[in-house]
């Protein structure tokens, strides 16, 4: 039955020997090149969802469910807030391979698996995905939380399998039922974090992989200082900026996006995209299925991202992305492709250090160096400029 009322709350999460010290998670985040095959993107769990077409690029991190442990692989999203994963039964979605990627839940075989309810459904522009909330036992790397609530899916376009690491208030119950603990606030809660503060570092886009560190902030990874700025929203990773610039002309003026790992690319203003396109003489849309126009492949095209005391810079190395056919396309791209909305994918969050600050509701932001070095520091109390 759909949208009952059950109070989600009572779940408590419980920890499995949580640390002392120090209280910092790192992950490897993997990046994938995905293949023509799946042809869809990752659902967006927004009131009016975005479904953006053939994402060729998306990060992933290993985890595992159940008694004993199943293991699958989800793509890592700052632009929702649930994690699901396929039902073993679930025979359809497999032909596009998204379920051999993702990994198929069988609660048969667990001994620590909770059925909530079938409420689980997120509606997105290309069709439906629906399931079960349950709780799990959670392992991810060291990590052991028990209680999890996740959802399985019967059904979800055949889409690879997301852990969603935004807000609470983003979780796809919302606003039917009371939001649960998703995975940053479960860590927080079993005390492997002292604060609710992560960073992502998503390396350059030659890099294979990046690092999701929670409770911590990594001070190699990024020059200058961190610039912290309030979320525009409560509902999610949501940012103003002051402009995007190429050349010193600013074609954005100030709006608001999304900084969305779960993203490949980056969308903005249709008017300021197809300005810019004219000054960079973009080619016609690729026909590699990206949905981003052809830019010749040894363009000198650096564009700034302007905010409150913070410019992020994405060379040319970032936005000119080589296709397969030895042919390049261009990063950036119209929100006339993205239902409207302003998402600041990877090919911009590849050039930023970014900390997200879910306790205090801001987000740090610097420019990234790519670098092997690290200096990772716990944060034990408020950040902020
Ligand atoms: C998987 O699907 C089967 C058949 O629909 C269902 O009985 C089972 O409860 C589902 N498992 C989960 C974990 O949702």
């Amino acid at each position: 039955m759909l949208f009952s009322t059950t109070l989600l709350a009572s779940i408590v999460s419980l920890a499995l020997a949580a640390p002392s010290t120090p209280k910092v998670v790192t992950f490897p985040v993997t990046k994938h090149h995905r293949d023509s095959k799946f042809a869809q993107a990752h659902l967006h769990t927004r009131q009016t969802p975005v479904s953006i077409a053939n994402q060729q690029d998306y990060y992933s991190i290993a985890l595992g469910l159940g008694t004993p442990v199943q293991n699958f692989n989800v793509l890592l999203d700052t632009g929702s807030s649930d994690l699901w994963v396929y039902n073993v039964t679930d025979t359809n979605d497999c032909k596009k391979g998204g379920c051999a990627f993702t990994g198929q839940y069988n609660d048969a075989l667990s001994s620590s698996y909770v059925f909530l309810n079938d409420d689980y459904s997120i509606h997105y522009v290309s069709g439906s995905a629906y399931g079960n909330w349950g709780t799990e036992t959670l392992t991810v790397g060291d990590i052991t939380l028990e209680g999890f609530q996740f959802a399985c899916a019967n059904n979800a376009g055949g889409q690879v399998g997301v852990m969603g690491i935004s807000v609470e208030n983003d979780e796809s119950i919302q606003p039917y039922q009371n939001t649960y603990p998703n995975f940053p606030v479960a860590l927080q809660n079993a005390g492997y974090i002292d604060r609710l503060v992560y960073s992502l570092y998503l390396d350059s886009q030659t890099a294979t992989s990046g690092t999701f560190l929670l409770g911590g902030i990594d001070y190699a990874k990024f020059s200058g200082s961190l610039v912290y700025l309030p979320l525009a929203d409560s509902g999610g990773m949501d940012l103003n900026y002051n402009s995007i610039s190429y050349n010193g002309k600013d074609y954005a003026g100030s709006g608001t996006a999304t900084l969305d790992s779960g993203t490949s690319y980056t969308y903005i203003p249709d008017q300021a995209f197809q300005a810019l396109a004219s000054a960079l003489k973009l080619g016609a849309l690729s026909t590699g299925g990206t949905g981003l126009n052809y830019i010749d492949c040894d363009s000198d095209v650096t564009i700034e991202f302007g905010f409150e005391g913070v410019t992020i810079v994405a060379q040319s190395s970032q936005l000119v992305i080589p296709e397969s056919d030895g042919k390049c396309v261009f990063g950036i791209q119209s929100d006339s492709q993205s239902e409207g909305y302003d998402l600041f994918g990877d090919t911009f969050l590849r050039n930023a250090y970014v900390v997200y600050d879910l306790q205090d509701s801001v987000i740090g932001l610097a420019q990234a160096e790519y670098t092997t070095s690290s200096n990772i520091q716990p944060v034990t109390g408020p950040l902020g400029n």
